[in-house]
């Protein structure tokens, strides 16, 4: 397939100012000049914002880098996951066409997107809401057929669900991603054969489908108001630094921090993590250590592995911090959960399984 820019362009592109704040973020992680290595991020980003990307996005981000035109436009063009044309402004499907899914039905999948959208993928529907396009396997094979839609898999599709799906989101719903019969993952179709009382942990929903269910940004345009989740080593609140030029120069100085804290999170995480029980606080901005204890106290330790995600293993991880008691998790605040965060190796569990409701509890249980 010819992949050509669009033949209608915008005149300009501009990231938001957090998402601008977001890019410069990301060539942040390369070393001096090799800020180019972060083109295809930014042009992610660029995407998700405005769901395609246009010529002058990409002569932006092309700028913001310091390459020549063309070189960010072969980026562009050679992968089939950037979208040279517009898309729906509601969502683009994205059905699997390869073997697994083709066998399982994924040409009667294309003939709903053909009655309901439009005959011709990479073309708008009517009211401008919907696209869609045949692609090659996402690797959900197990659970053909499936189609993407926005950020998200949606598998075990029926043409009946499929259609009901792309009601949903013309009504301005989002459909839980994931299987659609009822199935939690990719077990087998007639159940579970074997680990059957594996359960300990469990989610709602199976982990993909829990994390876009928690992030819910499925078909969201993205403006860069989540950077504190997904840019955790950028300062939260920290001022955007314009530097006057039409698109910012990106560049750090050379030989200069990564940040104004002088250290990136991962370098300050890798330090921490060898001297776990140290007081240092390497990232004093977004982190604060909680009170910790060099034992437990007189009464002996709580079990913690009565927090729902906390196992053995994580409760000698808390130990070795100087967490040995339920009052002590219940009184984690943001900071301190940073701190802890970024020492256990489940990052993002603590509040997910919210840690301190369950540990207040349990204390006052006791
Ligand atoms: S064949 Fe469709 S996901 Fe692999």
């Amino acid at each position: 397939m010819l992949r050509r820019l669009y033949h209608d362009q915008p005149e300009t592109f501009a990231f938001t100012p957090d998402n601008q704040k977001w890019a410069e973020a990301q060539m942040k992680k390369f070393p001096e000049g090799r800020q180019a290595s972060a083109i295809i991020p930014i042009l992610w980003r660029a995407q998700e914002q405005e769901g395609w990307l246009s010529r002058a996005a990409i002569e932006h981000v092309a700028a913001m880098l310091d390459l020549a035109y063309i070189r960010a436009l072969e980026v562009a063009s050679f992968y089939f996951m950037f979208q040279l044309q517009p898309v729906g402004s509601v969502a683009h499907i994205q059905v699997c066409g390869t073997l697994s899914c083709m066998i399982c039905g994924a040409e009667d999948l294309i003939g709903v997107c053909k009655d309901k959208i439009t005959d011709k993928p990479h073309e708008l529907s009517a009211d401008g809401k919907f696209s869609w396009e045949e692609v090659e396997c996402l690797g959900s094979c197990a659970n053909a057929p499936m189609a993407q839609i926005g950020k998200d898999y949606y598998e075990d599709l029926t043409t009946e669900r499929l259609s009901e799906i792309i009601d949903e989101l013309a009504a301005g719903r989002v459909p839980t991603p994931g299987p659609q019969n009822g199935r939690y993952a990719a077990e087998p179709l007639k159940g579970l054969t074997s680990l059957k009382d594996h359960d300990s942990g469990k989610t709602q929903y199976n982990a993909s489908v829990q994390l876009a269910s928690d992030i819910g940004d499925t078909v969201k345009r993205i403006d860069g108001t989540e950077v504190p989740l997904l840019t955790p080593w950028v300062k939260t609140g920290a001022p955007a630094k314009p530097k006057g030029k039409k698109t910012a120069d990106p560049k750090p100085a050379a030989k200069k921090p990564a940040d104004e804290t002088g250290v990136t999170k991962q370098q300050a995480t890798a330090k921490s993590m060898a001297k776990p029980t140290g007081k240092s606080n390497p990232n004093p901005d977004i982190e604060k250590q909680p009170e910790t204890l060099t034992a437990p106290r007189d009464g002996g330790a709580d079990d913690l592995k009565k927090i729902s995600g906390v196992g053995p293993k994580l409760e000698g991880v808390l130990n070795d911090l100087g967490f040995w008691h339920f009052d002590q998790i219940a009184k984690w605040t943001a900071d301190e959960i940073a701190w802890v965060d970024s020492r256990i190796k489940f990052k993002g569990r603590i509040e997910r399984d919210n840690w301190m409701a369950q540990a207040a509890e349990l204390a006052k249980a006791k």
